[in-house]
């Protein structure tokens, strides 16, 4: 078993041999994984702990848009970005979830099969591109088809049709996030750089999320729990952003922890949300327990610090009102009952699309799975 062949059950060894603050070699470099969650805080608000820099793959497809680049244009395209996610909108992505959840719906029928990631999938393509761009767009399909083959294969070059889409946009200078970018100086390829990684980066960790909270609750229940504690739990359970890294070229204080440059600071929600210290019976799915406040370094599927997710607010809003619209009208029996096997990719998904029977429920009757 090794870091290569199987990431977090790598992890989770170390982390339980070595304790909180574990170290190993990954292709000549030094690895600290940290799992006290005070460290972790310190870890994510620390200015001299940066994401890679370079060319590397993601590189490749987001060029420098706000998940690869670092710094001044980091903070300076976030500050610009941020109104996207304003308070204010959250009425407005309400009624589009609303919406796009109705429709997605209305083409389903009692007793069907169906790949929940793929659906899922469609829907939250759907809501980014009407919350990000004011309106539904043609490559839709292409972009979430795209998207599935770069997260299978992080070398296939296809930047190019990703680019032509991108560039149509910024000439027909319509919608929120296009008016943004062109409202200040910036080159072309920044402004594509940003339109991609927004849309790539916001639709399939949050389908990813809906499929496992309706397998989850179609399995063990969750009738007491409201949908925030659900999707939660989902996100405890399943965090699609399961290993967050940072890099250090200078030695990096931790209060009493000296982290020895250059080294790599690894932080995973796969083991943190499993220990059983901070999470009682971790592997079991129990959403009434989800607290409010969730102690920071316990639960950090949406990272932290200067890099949390811009993106965080959408995601909790779009889960939640999915699943409150979906719990009282659909159970998604799952095909195989057994444990999913998880593929720890650039993001963590099932390793098969979580097939599931569509059971609707009628009204008046309780809904199955509801123990
Ligand atoms: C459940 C859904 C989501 C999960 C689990 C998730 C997870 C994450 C994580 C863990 C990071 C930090 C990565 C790091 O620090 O290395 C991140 C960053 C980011 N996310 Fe999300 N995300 C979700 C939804 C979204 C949505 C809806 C959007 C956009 C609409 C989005 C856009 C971004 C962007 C642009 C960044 C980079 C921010 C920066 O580095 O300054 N994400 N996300």
């Amino acid at each position: 078993m090794s870091f290569q062949t199987d990431p977090i059950g790598t992890l989770r060894r170390l982390a339980r041999e070595q304790g909180e603050v574990a170290t190993f070699e990954w292709n000549d470099t030094r690895c600290y994984l940290l799992s006290n969650p005070r460290q972790i805080h310190l870890a994510f608000t620390h200015h001299d702990l940066h994401k890679r820099q370079g060319r590397g793959t993601s590189h490749k497809l987001l060029g420098n848009g706000l998940m690869t680049s670092e710094g001044d244009r980091n903070r300076e395209h976030r500050k610009l970005l941020r109104p996207l996610f304003a308070a204010g909108e959250k009425e407005r992505w309400a009624q589009i979830v609303r919406e796009q959840v109705a429709e997605l719906a209305a083409g389903w029928e009692d007793g069907q099969e169906i790949q929940s990631l793929q659906e899922f999938g469609r829907m939250t393509m759907a809501v980014a591109c009407r919350v990000l761009l004011g309106r539904r767009l043609p490559e839709e399909a292409l972009i979430h088809e795209i998207l599935e083959k770069v997260l299978q294969d992080p070398l296939a070059d296809v930047r190019g049709p990703l680019d032509e889409i991108a560039q149509r946009l910024l000439l027909e200078g319509k919608g929120p996030m296009v008016e943004m970018l062109l409202s200040v100086p910036m080159s072309d390829e920044l402004r594509r750089d940003e339109l991609i990684t927004m849309l790539l980066g916001a639709h399939e960790t949050t389908g990813t999320v809906l499929s496992f909270c309706m397998r989850l609750l179609a399995l063990y229940g969750g009738s007491r729990a409201s949908a925030r504690q659900v999707v939660g739990e989902s996100l405890r359970l399943y965090p699609p952003g399961w290993l967050v890294a940072r890099m250090a070229d200078q030695d990096v204080e931790l209060e009493d922890l000296r982290l020895q440059a250059p080294c790599a600071v690894l932080m995973s929600a796969m083991v943190n949300h499993y220990r059983e210290d901070l999470w009682e019976n971790p592997h079991q799915f129990q959403p009434q327990r989800f607290p409010d406040h969730p102690a920071s370094g316990t639960f950090f599927p949406f990272g932290g610090g200067r890099r949390i997710c811009i993106g965080e607010s959408l995601a909790w809003l779009e889960a939640e009102e999915t699943v409150e619209y979906l719990r009282h009208r659909w159970v998604f029996d799952p095909i195989d009952r057994g444990p999913v096997q998880l593929l720890p990719l650039a993001s963590l998904r099932p390793a098969c699309g979580l097939p599931a029977r569509l059971r609707r429920i009628h009204s008046g009757s309780a809904a199955a799975g509801e123990r």
